[in-house]
């Protein structure tokens, strides 16, 4: 069993676009900069922000959180959308999900300009990376993708079963393995919670991608001897052992997994770090696409 660090890929990722970003500055060019827009006080919500923050301000990029009050109206929220769609220095904008239940948060997504979708939740960026064309990928499933170029995965004809059908990770994820493309072209299946025998699915993974929100749910008699493991799941479980009374597992049940696989991402450490190194590459991206566009 190997590890896939997910230091080391993002520590790459984030070292690259340092070095970019850089540049632009030595030679004048306009900073790029990523705007993450905030609604009410999720803590999860609020230490992932914090922590997109953090890495910008380590690379150079300037960011700004814009954070606004749990109760604030759909309209409000989308013209706060419209201000960054509209302002010409800003070249991402990240809605942080999950939003309040009175929020659509598919309109919410819509509102933003395809250009500056970071995230690439946004129906044209879905649609492009379902056809194979050049577009802002998802950023949780580019940063799997990067841990598997970056460890030389053979995926070309394996089988990858993906566990968790999101808009956010289980779908673009199978799209990305299933294209025609280097280091994907893999038969895909996604499976769900409503599988009648999951199992059976998930022992003919050559490739497993974990991407339920349950604890430690894949167990090991759900996988194949010598499997690639990838677990991205990020989920807080009661310890009081702890000094903040939590702990952070993954979906899957590591300490029996790990033996039985080839590779396997841990947790933390693992899928989770390589999301925001993703999330300032799409940024620089768009930035790339609209001075293009600009010019
Ligand atoms: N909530 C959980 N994952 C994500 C993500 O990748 N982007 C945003 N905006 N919200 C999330």
């Amino acid at each position: 069993m190997k590890l896939l660090d997910g230091k080391i890929v993002s520590h790459n990722i984030l070292e690259k676009l340092k070095e970019e970003i850089a540049v632009l500055k030595s030679t004048g060019k306009p900073v790029p900069f990523l705007a993450a827009i905030l609604v009410g006080n999720n803590p999860a919500s609020e230490t992932y922000v914090a922590s997109k923050e953090k890495s910008c301000a380590a690379i150079g990029m300037n960011s700004e959180i814009c954070k606004l009050s749990g109760d604030i109206l759909q309209t409000e929220l989308l013209a706060v959308i419209d201000k960054y769609n509209n302002n010409p220095a800003c070249n991402g904008i990240l809605v942080q999900l999950p939003l309040p239940k009175h929020i659509d948060e598919n309109d919410v997504i819509n509102h933003i300009k395809p250009e500056k979708d970071v995230d690439g939740f946004h129906p044209v960026n879905t649609g492009k990376l379902v056809i194979g064309t050049d577009c802002l990928v998802p950023c949780t499933p580019a940063g799997i993708h990067e841990i598997i170029k970056f460890y030389n995965i053979e995926t070309s004809g394996k089988h990858a079963v993906v566990v968790g059908r999101s808009n956010i990770v289980g779908k673009p994820i199978a799209n990305i393995l299933i294209q025609k493309k280097p280091f994907a072209n893999a038969v895909v299946t996604v499976c769900h919670s409503a599988a009648n025998d999951l199992k059976f699915f998930t022992r003919q993974a050559d490739i497993l991608i974990a991407a339920i929100g349950s604890p430690l749910f894949i167990k090991a008699d759900m996988v194949k001897d010598g499997a690639v493991v990838i677990d991205v799941g990020i989920n807080r479980i009661d310890d009081a052992a702890r000094p903040k009374g939590y702990r952070i597992v993954g979906d899957v049940d590591f300490d029996r997994v790990a033996e039985k696989t080839s590779f396997i991402t841990p947790v933390p450490g693992g899928v989770g770090l390589t999301t925001i190194a993703m999330l300032l590459k799409n940024t620089l991206q768009a930035y790339h696409t609209q001075n293009q566009i600009s010019l």
